[in-house]
């Protein structure tokens, strides 16, 4: 397929931007050369100059709405500003307790490995009018020391339903969320025994994305039009998962040290086409409600 040098600039952006998601703020504020200077203090910074050079802007554009932007930007900053002072001395885990609540059972970037995945059965319906995704990925963990949660990654969907079953037992569970570590977890009043098999079933909603990452909206130019020589535009849902964005298509455990088999249905119109890395094992008729 061909891709536009267009499409690849934005790619490299979009790969240095999704690392400030992984909690790396450590690492940058320590390139910095300053030490403790923690995430809201980076923001305010921004802020500034943001306002700094908005007022450049609005020297040329008037003073009129140059007035009512500059107090509506000032306001911001201020808040900014008080932002960061109250939070200056957050660690990750205080974070984690304001974003992601107190119960929130996990307390780091990586993920546990007390269970991994083994095999993932995903089915998808991805909307290319819409930009919606219906999913349901069912897969099965294997537990390797005793544990009461199952924590993977989950980035811009919605739950709709669950279950969870060990062996035949269907064993309740409270589903959490961290936006800050971009997880989800289940967590149970009975440990799950060391050795043991779950079988986790998730429905839930996403979306294309637009900035080429994930499951994301692209289009290219096609000169072949049958017999016809003139150049056609192509829409497309194309996958870039890495490094962190396969969390963005489906709920999954998204480090490379966590390898699973993946059964893979894409419900698609009758007219497009589907293509992966792997040989398709049949194609049928699907009736959408
Ligand atoms: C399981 O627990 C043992 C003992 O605490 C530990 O050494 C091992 O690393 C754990 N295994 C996994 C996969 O976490
Ligand atoms: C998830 O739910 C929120 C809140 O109801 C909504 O704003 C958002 O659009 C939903 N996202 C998806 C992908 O369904
Ligand atoms: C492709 O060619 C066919 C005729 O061969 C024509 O009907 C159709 O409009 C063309 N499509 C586009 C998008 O140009
Ligand atoms: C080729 O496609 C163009 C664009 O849709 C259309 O205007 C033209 O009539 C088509 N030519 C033939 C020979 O089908």
């Amino acid at each position: 397929m061909p891709s536009n040098p267009t499409v690849k600039l934005l790619f490299e952006e979009e790969s240095t931007a999704a690392g400030d998601d992984l909690g790396n703020w450590n690492r940058k504020t320590q390139q910095n050369g300053s030490g403790g200077i923690k995430r809201e203090k980076r923001r305010f910074r921004c802020g500034l100059c943001w306002c700094l050079s908005l007022s450049g802007v609005m020297l040329l554009a008037g003073i009129a709405i140059g007035l009512f932007a500059f107090t509506r930007l000032y306001a911001g900053c201020i808040e900014e500003k008080r932002n960061d002072n109250e939070d200056s001395e957050l660690t990750l885990e205080e974070e984690i307790f304001a974003e992601c609540g107190q119960g929130y059972p996990w307390k780091q970037v990586r993920l546990p490995t007390d269970i991994s995945p083994t095999n993932y059965r995903l089915k998808i319906h991805p909307n290319l009018e819409s930009l919606e995704i219906v999913g349901t990925v069912d897969m099965e963990l294997q537990v390797e020391n005793e544990t009461r949660i199952i924590v993977f990654h989950a980035q811009d969907m919605n739950l709709t339903s669950f279950t969870i079953r060990l062996g035949s037992q269907r064993v309740h569970a409270r589903h959490l969320i961290c936006p800050r570590l971009l997880q989800w977890a289940f967590e149970t009043d009975e440990p799950f025994p060391a050795k043991s098999v779950i079988r986790l079933s998730i429905d839930y909603t996403g979306f294309i994305h637009k900035d080429l990452s994930g499951l994301y909206i692209n289009t290219h130019q096609d000169k072949r039009n049958g017999t016809n020589d003139t150049t056609v535009y192509r829409i497309s849902a194309v996958t870039q998962f890495e490094p962190t964005h396969a969390r963005k298509m489906l709920p999954c455990f998204d480090e490379p040290n966590f390898k699973a088999v993946f059964d893979i249905s894409i419900i698609r119109k009758k007219e497009h086409l589907a293509r992966t890395n792997m040989q398709l094992i049949r194609s049928e008729d699907y009736e959408d409600e």
